[in-house]
C-alpha cells in the first residue's frame, strides 16, 4: 500500500479492510465506536493543520491531538531534526552520557518557571504523572495524593488513582490508597483535604478532559499555600496545557505559582515524536541522590525523542506560537461566543484561554450531531473524555485568521443544523 491518493473504490475498499482488521485484532467494538464517530474514515497522511484521508479529503484539525500537535503535524523543522539524528544515533545505549537529554533538560530548566530545574523524560503523560507521584512520596515519606473530581491524569494504576471520573477508575479497584477527591477550584475543600499526611495535591490549571475548566482567580496560589502550610507538594499536571496551550508557555504562569513538580508530555515531541517528562526544583529532586536509578525507563530521554524537543521549543519561540494563540485564541473565542449568542438553545457557555476552549452544549445529546455536521465540513472536533457535553478546540499554535474562520463556519452551521435537527 503507497500513501498515494487512491480512487474512490479503492478507497472504500481499504477503509474496508481496515475496519475488518480493527474487528478481528483490535477490537470489534472500538471499531464500532470509530465506524459512528462522525468520521468513519483512515488518517493517511497529515501537514500542518490537516489530517488527509486515503481519498484525499483534507479536515481541518481542531482537536489537534488533544494538545500534541502543537507545531501542528509534521512540522518540517522537526521532520529535519529526526531525520538527522536518525542518521547519528536514534536510541540511548544507556551507558553514556546522552548529550540531547542533558540539552533538553537544560532548556527546560531555562523556560519552566521559577527555580524548576531537573528533569526526568519518560514517554508518556501517564508515565509523567506516575514518576511525579513516586518521587513525592520518596521526597515526604507519605502517602496521601489529594487531586480534584473530574481530573484526568492518565490510566495507569497511579496516574489513573488521580483521575477523577469513577467510569474509568472501578472496573480497576482498589487503585493506590489515600487518594482523595476534591471539586475544583473549592479552596475550603481544599484546606480540609489537606493535612500533614498529605504528600502532594495534584492538579491541572486548566481541567482538558473534565470539560476546559479554568481554575477560578486565586485558586492555585491557594493550593500553592495550603500545600506549603502542610509541607506537601505541589504537583501541576501541564500534559495538556503546556508549551502555549493556554497563552503562556505554561499555564500556572497566569496565577504565578511556581509548582515543586510540573509534569509535562504531549506538544513537547512537536507533534512527531512521544515524548514525557517531569520538573523538579532542586529540593525535591533530593529524594533521588540516595539512589539516581531508584525510577528509570529504557526509552525515556531517547535522542531522536530528544531531538524533537530541542528544535519544538525553538519554533515555538522564533515563531511566536504562545502569542498566536492568544491572538488565535482571543478570535476564536469571540466567534464561538457570537455562535452562543445565535444559538443559547444550543450552546450553553463557551470557555478557556489561548487555544484551549471549550463549549458547553446545553444538552448531552447534541454532541454527536454537531461533531458529525462538523466533520461533514471537514473540521475534526471532540469532546472532552470526562465531560461529554463540552466540544472542545485545541486547533494548532500555527493555526491562521482563515482557518479560525474556517472553524467557525463550520460550527456555525453544525450549531444550525443541530437546532434544525434536535432543538
Ligand atoms: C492533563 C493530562 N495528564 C495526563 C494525561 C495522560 O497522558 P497520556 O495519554 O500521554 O498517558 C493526559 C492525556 O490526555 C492529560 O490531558
Amino acid at each position: 500500500m503507497t500513501n498515494e491518493t487512491l480512487t474512490k473504490p479503492t478507497k472504500r475498499e481499504y477503509l474496508r479492510e481496515t475496519e475488518i482488521k480493527y474487528k478481528e485484532y483490535i477490537s470489534p467494538s472500538l471499531a464500532r465506536l470509530l465506524k459512528f464517530s462522525g468520521y468513519g474514515t483512515v488518517e493517511m497522511k497529515a501537514e500542518g493543520c490537516y489530517v488527509e484521508d486515503p481519498g484525499g479529503e483534507k479536515y481541518l484539525d481542531c482537536a489537534g491531538g488533544y494538545g500534541v500537535f502543537s507545531l501542528g503535524h509534521r512540522h518540517p523543522r522537526v521532520i529535519a531534526a529526526v531525520k538527522d539524528q536518525l542518521d547519528k544515533i536514534a536510541l540511548s545505549a544507556k551507558v553514556f552520557y546522552n548529550r540531547l537529554m542533558a540539552d533538553l533538560a537544560e532548556q527546560l530548566a531555562i523556560i519552566t518557571p521559577g527555580n524548576l530545574k531537573y528533569t526526568f523524560f519518560c514517554n508518556s503523560g501517564a508515565e509523567a504523572v506516575e514518576g511525579a507521584i513516586k518521587l513525592a512520596r520518596l521526597k515526604t515519606g507519605r502517602t496521601k495524593i489529594v487531586a480534584a473530581d473530574n481530573a484526568f491524569h492518565g490510566k495507569t494504576l497511579g496516574a489513573l488513582s488521580a483521575t477523577g471520573r469513577d467510569l474509568l477508575k472501578k472496573p480497576f479497584s482498589p487503585l493506590l490508597p489515600e487518594v482523595i477527591h476534591v471539586p475544583f477550584g473549592d479552596i475550603e475543600a481544599l484546606e480540609t483535604a489537606v493535612d500533614e499526611h498529605t504528600a502532594a495535591v495534584i492538579m491541572e490549571p486548566v481541567q482538558g478532559e473534565g470539560g476546559i475548566m479554568v481554575a477560578p482567580g486565586g485558586y492555585l496560589q491557594a493550593v500553592r499555600q495550603i500545600c506549603d502550610k502542610h509541607n506537601a507538594l505541589f504537583i501541576a499536571d501541564e500534559v495538556q496545557t503546556g508549551f502555549g496551550r493556554t497563552g503562556k508557555m505554561f499555564a500556572v504562569e497566569h496565577w504565578n505559582v511556581v509548582p515543586d513538580i510540573l509534569c509535562l508530555a504531549k506538544a513537547l515531541g512537536g507533534g512527531v515524536m512521544p515524548i514525557g517528562a517531569f520538573v523538579g526544583t532542586p529540593e525535591v529532586w533530593e529524594a533521588f541522590k540516595e539512589n539516581p536509578i531508584i525510577h528509570t525507563t529504557t526509552f525515556g530521554g531517547n535522542e531522536l525523542a530528544c531531538r524533537a524537543g530541542l528544535e519544538t521549543i525553538k519554533v515555538l519561540q522564533e515563531e511566536n506560537l504562545v502569542e498566536n494563540s492568544n491572538k488565535m485564541g482571543e478570535l476564536l473565542k469571540s466567534g464561538l461566543e457570537e455562535i452562543k449568542n445565535k444559538f443559547p438553545n444550543i450552546v450553553a457557555e463557551v470557555r478557556g484561554m489561548g487555544l484551549m476552549i471549550g463549549v458547553e452544549l446545553a444538552q448531552e445529546k447534541f454532541g454527536g450531531s454537531v461533531i458529525m455536521e462538523m466533520a461533514k465540513r471537514r473540521v475534526i472536533g471532540v469532546y472532552t473524555l470526562n465531560k461529554p457535553k463540552v466540544i472542545r478546540f485545541e486547533p494548532p499554535l500555527i493555526i491562521t485568521e482563515e482557518e479560525v474562520k474556517m472553524c467557525l463556519d463550520a460550527f456555525l452551521e453544525a450549531a444550525e443544523a443541530t437546532a434544525h435537527r434536535l432543538g
